[in-house]
């Protein structure tokens, strides 16, 4: 099997419909996307992402409306969370709905739901008559992809279609909350910020990752990573051996190093702006990865905003 990168939105629903797993873009990352409803589609996903049956997926919906389909008890607050932020990168973990299977939440009671915000997904997600359940389209643990290529270099041979979608705009996932109650508890930093979540939600909690076991296995340390050991620092001048610099890949956030010729460096942004660092950084990890260079030092982000999201990547990247 070959895999194509496709933009006939009518192909890629009829296979689809055929129970077939495609990637397909949304605003964050491209997703690996099938039939939440079908197990013979679901089972397909983690058998191409080599993902772990324990490691439940997000269910995509089309819009507002279709919450009650697969969710009950639904707080208050994830309604008004729903209202504002969807279609957008928030996921909600809810009681999950006697129609989705248990394959898709890994047996769990509740299941993850988002709107992706991206026009191709939602032009999509409308004409099919089910869910599409999707994590993102790299092979397990490895660096999400934001382009159609980046996804077609992974899984080439695996899957039957890319669904092209342009670079996705935001760059990391969605942010991910569960309810106690009616309170927002955050499982994985994500595009949206604790700080847009209690504008809306009067409030937000944290667990901790020391005390607690992960509920989101996005939450392991050792996801998102490269094939390159990644050094993480606030100084990357202070890792830099002469001796070895051609063989070192920089990852800085606005300035180029000097140490290191051009060609192994990817600037995050060079007008130092967040948004624009989220939307670069998958993209410029693959290509640095892409050097099989003996080490990827990777300089710090402001832990601010979107940062915070930008480091706990950088984080589980670098982490062995
Ligand atoms: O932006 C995104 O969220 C992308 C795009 C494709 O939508 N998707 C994504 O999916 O990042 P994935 O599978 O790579 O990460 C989803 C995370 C996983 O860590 C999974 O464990 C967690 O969501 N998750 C899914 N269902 C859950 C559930 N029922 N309870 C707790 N965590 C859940
Ligand atoms: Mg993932």
């Amino acid at each position: 099997m070959t895999t194509n990168i496709i933009t006939d939105i009518d192909l890629a629903a009829s296979l689809l419909m055929n129970n077939d797993v495609i990637a397909i873009p949304t605003e964050t990352v491209y997703g690996l996307a099938g039939n939440a409803l079908e197990e013979v589609a679901v089972r397909k996903i983690y058998q191409v992402k080599e993902r772990p049956l324990s490691n439940p997926l997000i269910v995509h919906i089309a819009g507002v409306s279709q919450l009650e389909l697969y969710a009950i008890d639904i707080p208050p607050a994830a309604r008004q969370l729903a209202e504002h932020f969807w279609p957008g990168p928030l996921t909600m973990v809810l009681q999950k709905h006697p129609s989705v299977p248990d394959l898709v939440t890994s047996g769990s009671p509740r299941v993850a739901i988002r709107i992706p915000n991206h026009p191709v997904a939602l032009q999509l997600l409308r004409k099919l008559p089910f869910p599409l359940a999707a994590p993102s389209a790299n092979p397990f643990g490895y660096i999400s992809p934001t382009t159609a290529k980046d996804v077609q270099r992974m899984l080439n041979g695996k899957i039957p279609a890319v669904l092209e979608g342009g670079p996705c705009a935001k760059g990391i996932e969605s942010t991910i909350i569960g309810f106690e109650g009616n309170t927002p508890v955050i499982y994985r930093l994500g595009v949206i910020t604790p700080d847009e979540i209690i504008a809306v939600a009067g409030a937000v909690e944290f667990r901790n990752k020391q005390t607690q076991a992960p509920v989101a296995p996005g939450m392991f340390p050792s996801h998102y990573a490269p094939h390159t050991p990644l050094v993480l620092t606030d100084r990357v001048s202070d890792f830099i051996d002469p001796s070895t610099s051609a063989q070192t890949a920089v990852l800085a956030f606005k300035e180029y190093c000097k140490e290191v010729p051009q060609e192994n460096q990817a600037l995050l942004s060079a007008a130092g702006d967040l948004h624009e660092a989220a939307a670069n950084l998958y993209k410029h990890l693959h290509y640095l990865d892409g050097l099989n260079c003996k080490t990827i030092i990777a300089e710090r982000v402001p832990n601010e905003g979107i940062g915070q999201a930008i480091n706990d990547r950088l984080k589980k990247a670098a982490y062995r």
